[in-house]
């Protein structure tokens, strides 16, 4: 069986929904909170266990309550957190997360913990990985770590998952290395240096990364799916299923999760980014994060029975902004 490792951020999520101004004492004011475990490396991880990979994480958590609790939530789900390392140096991270009609308006980040994660944390977990093997990681975790890690999987030919956020986290080093990337359209446009403005930004920018050294791009377009361009230089979009998100929290985070596992099971990539479309849009229609069970999405994806189209550009299509130079 394929394995997935996980490496990223365990983090307490404090949702708050609706957020006002007041003319009150609070300048803003929330209808309502939850309190819950977030962190887009538990959030994959957890994601990936329940739709039947066998996955562990590495990570790091501060000795208090919020931590056992999202080691707790992490291993209730079946995924091996062995690797998750309890540090003294920070309190866990916290993510306060401010949603008004299902869309995110800020997320306040304090890393804690997380900021701590080094190679040593993460190489153990590598040892007995072989050749076809995952490793998930985001740009969020401390760049030394990732660069190491994209350097042992380049070596070692383990196929490198990499979910891009922050964009300007990102170099050159990691988008050559990564199998695959998955920027959402705000990313993709921000990595080339696009301005997000227009239809044909999400292409734009997806063979500009392909032209940056990517071998292949996964621009999630939201309602519209998903760009997968890759081999040939090829653009093709993906649809998904039509949705009211009630909450786009952890939807990335779960599309990377069954990109994964589909691919772990030998989808083909069109197959795979399809499972993945079905999954992130039923984990959009409850509020806090909610990780889909598989019979679900097997559903789901079976009733998505749009076609796939392909994009073309002409060469004239160079947009307004030339590409930026990544370092
Ligand atoms: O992707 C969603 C996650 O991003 C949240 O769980 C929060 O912790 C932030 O890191």
């Amino acid at each position: 069986m394929t394995r997935i490792v996980v490496v990223g951020e365990l983090n307490m999520d404090l949702h708050l929904f609706d957020v006002e101004r007041s003319a009150g004492q609070a300048l803003l004011v929330a209808e309502r909170y939850l309190a819950e475990p977030g962190g887009k490396g538990a959030n994959v991880a957890r994601a990936a266990a329940r739709l039947g990979a066998e996955v562990s994480l590495v990570g790091r958590v501060g000795d208090d309550e919020f931590g056992r609790s999202c080691v707790a939530a992490v291993s209730d789900d079946g995924v091996d957190t062995g690797a998750v390392t309890v540090t003294s140096d920070g309190p866990t991270g916290f993510v306060a997360i401010e949603l008004t009609r299902g869309k995110h308006r800020s997320l306040l980040f304090a890393p804690g913990a997380n900021g701590y994660l080094s190679w040593t944390d993460i190489a153990p977990s590598l040892d007995a990985l072989e050749s076809g093997d995952i490793v998930i990681a985001q740009a969020e975790i401390p760049p030394a770590a990732l660069s190491e890690l994209a350097t042992f999987t380049a070596r070692t030919g383990t196929a490198l998952f990499l979910d891009p956020a922050p964009p300007d986290r990102v170099t050159r080093q990691l988008i050559a290395a990564a199998e695959v990337i998955t920027p959402n359209r705000a990313e993709a446009a921000a990595l080339v240096g696009r301005m997000d403005d227009s239809p044909l930004t999400p292409a734009l920018a997806a063979r500009d990364l392909l032209e940056f050294g990517a071998r292949r791009v996964l621009v999630k377009t939201g309602e519209s799916g998903t760009l997968l361009a890759g081999a040939h230089r090829e653009i093709l979009e993906v649809p998904t299923l039509s949705v009211e998100p009630l909450d786009e929290t952890g939807a990335g985070d779960v599309f990377l999760a069954a990109l994964a596992v589909r691919r772990s099971e030998g989808a083909e990539w069109e197959q795979a980014v399809r499972f993945a479309n079905a999954a992130s849009a039923l984990s959009v229609a409850a509020t806090g994060l909610m990780l889909p069970e598989r019979s679900d999405v097997d559903q789901a994806v079976r009733g998505l029975e749009e076609p796939t189209t392909r994009i073309s550009l002409s060469s004239d299509n160079r947009g307004v902004i030339p590409p930026r130079t990544l370092p």
